[in-house]
């Protein structure tokens, strides 16, 4: 199994490009299954979560080519396809369960795996199976899977219980066919979202309000193909600029607009850094050791829980003490005893981490747990003293297009042993 070997204390310096969202990506390239025509999708993310979705989209009978130097995918959903996806599939990625929507809604009919529990916390669906229900599906639960049957979806009033990004997702390609208006509410208003619905709009769909609670959508009787270019990622973005910062060097990130994530900046401000907003790059450069930061995560415009433990490494190495949050999953303190590994001290309470920052981290083995939480460690193995190995870099691949080469152009000591 890769391991990433760092060799830490070099501070971040230079510019990189962002890769596609992969939190994007996923629904977009899952949309296709709505398009009656092949749909071309731009700067896809050559990452596994992606490859899976490849893999999916094939299981159901559509075709799929990816050309991942070029970050294109070409997909197309014949008239009539398998509507099964199997545990296996969704197991390895829970994003799966986003083609529940587009199935029910272009070809009624969908039979899709529970997901399960993950790493992160319970994470079950109830509120995509009741936005669904709402725009006229019938749902059984019967081995483990998901049967959904509709003749045809019904435009409705769908107030989610909470703005769940995947249930927002789901009810959104479910409207887009159906009969007559529909109006979301208490929708997630993630970027992700924002680009899911400029897609849908490519292919025809009739959809404003994306971005706010309420997303209304007059439903069409079919959508065609279309090009679209997935927007850069956020989380990506912050992750490097976090890695910058707690090096203690000044790092860009070219190709997302600050406004994504302002949460975030002002944050990095709080803690020290000096920011340059854009609108096709940012920059931050660190002012001296950060200081300490208190964090809570929210949904869309508050800080992403996607960022808490690249934030928490930072806050590692961070004059004074700070107070972590984290409101969204129950289950997202993985990163903690690995970074405790290197030194750092950190308590847990309930849903509240306390950093104690330490002047200096020292190198250690880690073990990677979640997507996240491996980049955590990246961060800190970044700034720690001496060597650190991450062990199961496998779930970096998931979202990390190329790390090792991003991170060596920004000077950092990093390679991935066999
Ligand atoms: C998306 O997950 C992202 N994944 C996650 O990114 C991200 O952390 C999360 O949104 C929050 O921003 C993708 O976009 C592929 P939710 P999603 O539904 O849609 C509870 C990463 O690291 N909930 O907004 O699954 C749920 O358990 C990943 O890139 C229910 O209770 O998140 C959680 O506590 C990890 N019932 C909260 O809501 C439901 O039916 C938010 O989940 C749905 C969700």
């Amino acid at each position: 199994m890769d391991k990433i070997r760092i060799h830490g204390g070099v501070p971040l310096r230079g510019a990189i490009q962002v890769s596609g969202s992969k939190n994007a990506a996923l629904p977009i390239l899952i949309s296709s299954i709505l398009a009656e025509t092949p749909c071309t999708f731009r700067r896809v993310p050559d990452l596994q979560d992606v490859r899976t979705t490849f893999q999916l989209l094939s299981h159901l009978g559509m075709t799929a080519q990816f050309d991942a130097l070029q970050g294109r995918a070409v997909l197309h959903a014949p008239a009539t396809i398998s509507c099964e996806a199997p545990y296996d599939l969704v197991r390895k990625m829970r994003a799966s369960v986003v083609v529940l929507g587009p199935l029910l809604a272009r070809f009624g009919r969908a039979k899709v795996s529970l997901p399960g529990g993950c790493a992160i916390g319970a994470r079950p669906i109830n509120f995509h199976l009741s936005a669904l229900e709402k725009l006229g599906a019938k749902i059984e639960l019967e081995g483990g899977y998901v049967i959904a049957s509709a003749r045809k979806l019904k435009g409705a009033r769908v107030g989610l219980e909470f703005p769940s990004v995947g249930a927002t997702e789901n009810a959104m390609m479910a409207a887009v066919l159906a009969e007559g208006d529909s109006i979301l509410e208490n929708c997630a208003r993630e970027p992700e979202i924002m680009d899911l619905a400029g897609a849908l709009r490519a292919m025809g769909a009739k959809i404003e309000g994306d971005g706010t609670e309420a997303i209304r959508i007059q439903g069409v009787s079919s959508l065609h193909g279309c090009d679209y270019q997935v927007m850069g990622d956020r989380i990506e973005a912050g992750t490097y600029l976090a890695a910058g910062l707690a090096t203690g060097g000044q790092v860009r990130v070219d190709g997302l607009g600050a406004p994504e994530l302002e949460s975030v900046l002002v944050k990095f401000e709080e803690a020290g850094a000096t920011v340059v907003r854009n609108e096709s790059f940012v920059e931050v450069a660190a002012g001296g050791r950060p200081r300490a930061t208190d964090v809570t995560t929210l949904p869309f415009p508050g800080f992403p829980t996607d960022m808490q433990a690249q934030f928490m490494a930072l806050m590692a190495v961070a004059e004074g003490t700070s107070v972590i949050k984290e409101t969204i999953f129950e289950n997202r303190f993985m990163h903690v005893p690995e970074l405790s590994r290197l030194g750092a001290d950190i308590t847990i309470r309930g849903n509240t981490a306390v950093v104690k920052g330490k002047r200096q981290l020292k190198g250690a083995p880690l073990m990677a747990t979640d997507l996240r939480a491996s980049a955590s460690l990246v961060v800190a193995g970044l700034c720690a003293e001496g060597e650190t190995l991450v062990n199961r870099v496998y779930h970096l691949d998931r979202g990390y297009e190329r790390i090792e080469e991003k991170l060596r152009a920004l000077g950092a000591r990093v390679e991935r042993v066999k």
